[in-house]
Parts: C-alpha cells; sequence; structure tokens
C-alpha cells in the first residue's frame, strides 16, 4: 500500500559525532508542526541510525540533489559508518548541534529529539527544528527552485527529479 503515496522525496538522516558518523537515506519524513517547527522521522529499528538517534538524541535531516545520487543509494543500501568512506560527502559542522550537517545538500535541517514512540515495525522520531542551513541557489525567497535538482523516490532503485516547470492558478 505505502508505494500508493509515491513518489516521495527522498533524505538523508546524518546522525552520530566523531569517528561514529553515520547517514542513511530515508523517504518517510514529515513535517509535525509549524510553530514550534518540528519534524519527524520513521526509522526502522533494524537501522543503525535507530541506535545513534537515541543515542544522542538529535539527527540532521539533509536534502539531497539528483547529484548526490551515488551516495543516496550507498546510504540507503549500506549499513553503519564504514559506508561514509565509500561516499563523496563533506561533513560540515552543524549550528546548533553536534551532529554534522552535509557541505553539498540543498538544505540541512538540525532537530533535537523530543518525543520518540514506536509504531508497527518504525519508530516515529520527532525532532524539534534547532537550527538549518540551505543553499541560496536552491531555495529563493523562500521558495525551492525546481532546477536545483531536488530528488524523490519511485520504487526499489528508480528516482526522479522535477521538471522546471510551475503551474499556478
Ligand atoms: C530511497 C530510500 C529511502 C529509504 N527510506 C527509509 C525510511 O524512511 N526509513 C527507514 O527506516 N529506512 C529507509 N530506507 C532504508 C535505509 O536507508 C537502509 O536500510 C540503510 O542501509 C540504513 O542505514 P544504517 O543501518 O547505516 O542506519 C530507505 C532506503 C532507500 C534507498
Amino acid at each position: 500500500m505505502y508505494r500508493l503515496l509515491y513518489p516521495m522525496r527522498t533524505y538523508l538522516i546524518v546522525t552520530g559525532r566523531d569517528d561514529e558518523v553515520n547517514v542513511m537515506a530515508a523517504d518517510w519524513v514529515t513535517v509535525l508542526s509549524f510553530k514550534p517547527e518540528i519534524v519527524g522521522v520513521a526509522v526502522s529499528p533494524k537501522r543503525y541510525t535507530h541506535g545513534l538517534i537515541k543515542k544522542y538524541g538529535e539527527y540532521v535531516i539533509s536534502v539531497p540533489s539528483v547529484q548526490m545520487l551515488r551516495d543516496v543509494w550507498i546510504a540507503g543500501t549500506e549499513s553503519g559508518p564504514e559506508k561514509l568512506r565509500k561516499m563523496n560527502i563533506t561533513l560540515t559542522p552543524s549550528k546548533t548541534i553536534k551532529t554534522p550537517s552535509i557541505s553539498e545538500a540543498l538544505a540541512n535541517i538540525e532537530c533535537k529529539v523530543i518525543d520518540y514512540r514506536d509504531y508497527g515495525d518504525h519508530t516515529l522520531f520527532v525532532g524539534r527544528v534547532t537550527g538549518y542551513t540551505y543553499n541560496p541557489e536552491a531555495f529563493k525567497n523562500g521558495e525551492p527552485v525546481p532546477s536545483a535538482g531536488f530528488l524523490a523516490h519511485i520504487a526499489r532503485n528508480k528516482f526522479i527529479t522535477f521538471k522546471d516547470e510551475i503551474l499556478t492558478i
């Protein structure tokens, strides 16, 4: 059934710190509140990421571009921090938390866990947004620029990006 909600945007979840920084791909990311700003991500307990979020109580939601597709695939198919050696990303300090951000990403949203709860086979981690950074070429006047190459997931190894065509009504 869940595929009926697709295509869904794909994100990278950064967790951990120092030698134990990890990155996983996640489609199941959602805004939960506007004021205060709260975002959630559903993470299976099978993921290495799950343990790191519980350990440190924070995570970064990174917005990858289509140019980062190979990294997204590694992050979404391999487990644990060793995968970062194969990935072509640059970690950079975040503004408000110790979990790093990703320089190449179109945006990085820094979150502190305020709640979590298991629903079926995933845990919904609920995070208060404590800071964010973004590429000004990808977001202008508070809106995404489609040609920046935002990434969405179809199924398995199939992804799509957006046409540079905005429909207004
Ligand atoms: C495009 C894509 C989206 C994914 N979305 C999620 C998700 O929302 N939640 C989840 O628990 N796993 C998701 N996964 C699976 C994890 O990214 C994958 O199991 C990854 O290897 C976990 O890494 P880790 O064990 O290092 O944390 C997704 C995988 C891909 C390829």
